[in-house]
């Protein structure tokens, strides 16, 4: 399978800075990830072939880190934290707000493709919860009104 001339570079120049190859799995993946949207069956084959492991060991670490996944997401995913310090200031209902305006439950993507929904664990914002994720951007703070403001943002940027 052929990946873009970025990802070309940049797993090059990530193989020049550890001693085992192995050692590039989780950001290759990530970037793969990124780049394919999902990790297919075709993208594992492709990637435990370049770093020298098997697609059972490449297949275990995706298993162990919920940023990564083999089923398609939405454009936009959504993680919204619900634990102790999200919980404590309104996580749930935020989560619960999310499903009801996307129409969604958790780990369940739009009929349009633009969203994905996904209840997750501290996400580390905790001084500033409750706190959601939007691909690699925090939302902090949020109130079911800022919420909408993020998610009504996410779709005109989807949409333009
Ligand atoms: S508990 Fe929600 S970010 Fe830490």
């Amino acid at each position: 399978m052929r990946f873009s001339d970025q990802f070309e570079a940049r797993f090059a120049e990530m193989l020049t800075h550890y001693p085992t190859k192995r050692s590039v799995l989780v950001p290759t993946l990530l970037y793969a990830q990124d780049e394919v949207g999902f990790l297919s069956d075709e993208v594992i084959r492709e990637i435990a072939e370049r770093v020298s492991l098997t697609e059972l060991e490449v297949r275990n670490v995706i298993s162990y880190y919920s940023m990564l996944t083999t089923k398609p997401r939405g454009k936009f995913h959504v993680q919204v934290c619900t634990n102790i310090a999200c919980l404590l200031r309104g996580g749930e209902e935020i989560l619960d707000h999310c499903k009801q305006r996307l129409g969604v439950g958790n780990k369940q993507t739009t009929a349009d493709g633009l969203f994905s929904l996904e209840e997750v664990e501290c996400i580390g914002a905790c001084s500033w919860a409750p706190a959601a994720q939007v691909n690699y951007d925090f939302h902090e703070n949020l109130t079911s009104d800022e919420m909408d403001k993020v998610l009504d943002e996410y779709r005109r940027k989807g949409t333009q």
